[in-house]
């Protein structure tokens, strides 16, 4: 049986999209993460003149989250234009990596907050490499 939509943390990655930044794109996208204490961050992309300075919205989530002191993520929402599901871009797979568990849900909402994909951190990036690596 699908387990039940997140919604504190669609709203919160819905929230965040309302403030990004994405004049050349015009593609809004806000992601908010949920850490083991309980804890919800968010970010929306921010996009930059000279384009490869542009962040994602999962970078930001993660910075917050970091700046708080947390390490640790439980759940990550993403809130984009779709359908097609606005997945995590390559780099952003690998940044939630080192944050999260293989096994961490990952849940792509459409602006509206209804879910287009529900995935796992593995599923979007197998077989990969992270902190244990380097332990
Ligand atoms: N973008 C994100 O912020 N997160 C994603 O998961 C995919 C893409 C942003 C980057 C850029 O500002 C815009 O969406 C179009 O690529």
């Amino acid at each position: 049986m699908p387990s039940a939509p997140d919604t504190p943390l669609i709203d919160a990655a819905l929230a965040a999209r309302g403030h990004a930044y994405a004049p050349y794109s015009h593609f809004a996208v806000g992601a908010a993460l949920r850490c083991e204490d309980g804890t919800l961050f968010s970010g929306c992309n921010v996009e930059n003149a000279a384009y490869p300075e542009g962040v994602c919205a999962e970078a930001g989530a993660i910075s917050a989250m970091i700046r708080a002191g947390k390490r640790r993520i439980t759940a990550l929402v993403v809130a984009g234009e779709g359908p097609p599901a606005c997945t995590p871009c390559g780099g952003c797979r690998q940044k939630i990596r080192e944050f999260a568990a293989p096994a961490t849900p990952v849940t792509i909402v459409d602006p509206v907050g209804a879910v287009l994909l529900t995935t796992t951190l593995a599923a979007l990036l197998p077989d990969s490499f992270g902190p244990d690596h380097l332990a």
